[in-house]
């Protein structure tokens, strides 16, 4: 509905509209699957600190900045270099952005299929159909691999179709909701199960004898992932902004919503696997390790699910693969938004042709992925704990020496008045221009040669 008549480029209906979608992009299996196993294997809290620092120096500020971008320029990534600079070269970072957006949704579909294909085999497990439930758990099924992603992908195209207020806001006002709520009812119920307190103890008690530079680099990759930064994703939803929000403002609120949900994850997570283990369940592989990955969340949490057993045991299983499948959504349509809003934007197609012709070129990238699922991890390497945090020094040093820190406070100045006095904009210049560019370097280059 509510359409710019003179761009034709959809805006946000409200401002708790925008702040959970882009909340919703942020929240994905990044937050619920991902961010608890990494602390379990790091240093339970010594990680989440690290992360948190991550978070505050580098993600809040690469943010705003990639918000500044998009609500300035109102473009997709490609377009929003080309319109706010005439450097030939920021252009590629904005495709490199919509390739990124590609690739990681490439594989994140196929990781969403798993989890909406769970809530199956949790009622085929219930129901005694165990061919079913071990057909659908067969991660070395192509075949079950690519129905579940064309589901998924098929779910995320007719989102995007609809447009960003009557599509992807509506959607995501209504599913962020749903899945708070079963985020708090389950981990209220598990933190009052007998020995849930070891977990606990696990996830909220530093070991920093564990802070090593490898556990730096994956705190500041799960902060890029996790906020969805580095690609663009938050200058395409800042492009349909309006000037009178407060992008400083908003900019928080979707942050603290990302790391609520991941430290809620957590305590839900960690309980849980020390819960399975006090059951019988194996939960470190045979080096002493922590299972991680896939085992976790689609081996190790459906045996406590069949252990709770009866109507119980399927209620808590069937919500939580509902719950990761809500979350994983609203990370999916952002992925999908970027890439297709560039369609739009740079080739003047229609919305709707260009979410089909979008998802659908994905979707044969994942096909053949669900058919040789050990390239996950390579896509995930370079598009992601690479590709992110490249994509994101190359904003800081966009924004930092060429577009100007300057016009960008001048762009957050709209919706923020005060801020042209504030101590905040010296800040987050010094920010953008020498301490994440410099910090993220540093790290890159360890990833890279170290
Ligand atoms: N942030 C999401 C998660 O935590 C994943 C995601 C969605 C993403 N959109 C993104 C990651 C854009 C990087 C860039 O699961």
């Amino acid at each position: 509905m509510a359409t710019n008549p003179s761009t034709s480029r959809g805006t946000w209906n409200t401002k708790l509209g925008f702040i959970l979608a882009a909340a919703g992009s942020a929240v994905g299996l990044g937050n619920i699957w991902r961010f608890p196993t990494e602390t379990a294997s790091n240093g339970g809290a010594a990680f989440l600190i690290v992360y948190l620092v991550c978070v505050l120096l580098i993600g809040l500020p690469v943010m705003i900045a990639e918000l500044s971008i998009g609500r300035s320029s109102k473009k997709n990534p490609v377009g929003a270099f080309r319109a706010l600079s005439n450097n030939k070269f920021f252009p590629l970072v904005g495709i490199w952005g919509v390739l990124c957006g590609v690739m990681i949704l490439s594989f994140y579909t196929i990781i969403a299929g798993w989890t909406f294909s769970h809530v199956f085999v949790e009622i085929f497990t219930y129901t005694g159909m165990d061919g079913a439930a071990s057909l659908l758990s067969d991660f070395g099924n192509g075949y079950v691999n690519a129905i579940f992603a064309l589901l998924f992908m098929g779910l995320t195209i007719t989102i995007i179709r609809g447009g960003v207020s009557d599509g992807i806001e509506k959607a995501t006002k209504f599913m962020m909701p749903l899945l708070i709520l079963i985020l708090l009812i389950m981990t209220v119920f598990v933190l009052f199960q007998p020995g849930a307190s070891e977990g606990l103890r696990v996830y909220l008690m530093p070991d920093f004898s564990m802070v090593t530079t490898d556990l730096v680099l994956a705190a500041l990759g799960q902060a890029f992932f996790s906020l969805s930064l580095g690609m663009g994703a938050l200058i395409t939803y800042g492009s349909y902004l309006s000037k009178k929000e407060n992008i400083v403002e908003a900019a928080s609120y979707v942050t603290l919503a990302d790391v609520g949900i991941a430290f809620l994850a957590g305590l839900l997570i960690m309980p849980t696997i020390f819960l399975a283990q006090a059951q019988g369940v194996q939960i470190y592989d045979a080096d002493g390790s922590f299972l991680a990955g896939p085992a976790l969340i689609f081996q190790i949490l459906p045996q406590l699910f069949a252990q709770i057993g009866g109507i119980l045991g399927l209620i808590i299983g069937v919500s939580f693969f509902f719950l990761l499948s809500l979350a994983a959504l609203t990370s999916t349509i952002s992925l999908l938004e970027v890439p297709t809003s560039y369609v739009i934007d740079e080739h003047g197609v229609s919305r709707k042709k260009a979410a089909l012709y979008v998802g659908l070129f994905v979707l044969t990238i994942s096909m053949v992925i669900s058919f040789n699922t050990g390239l996950i991890d390579n896509i995930d390497y370079i598009f992601s704990v690479i590709g992110l945090p490249l994509g994101g020094l190359l904003i800081c040093i966009f924004i930092g020496y060429f577009w100007k820190t300057q016009s960008a406070v001048d762009e957050m100045k709209n919706g923020f008045k005060d801020i042209r006095d504030s101590w905040f904009t010296a800040l987050w210049s010094i920010f953008i221009k020498f301490i994440c560019p410099i910090i993220i370097i540093i790290i890159l280059a360890q990833t890279i040669f170290g």
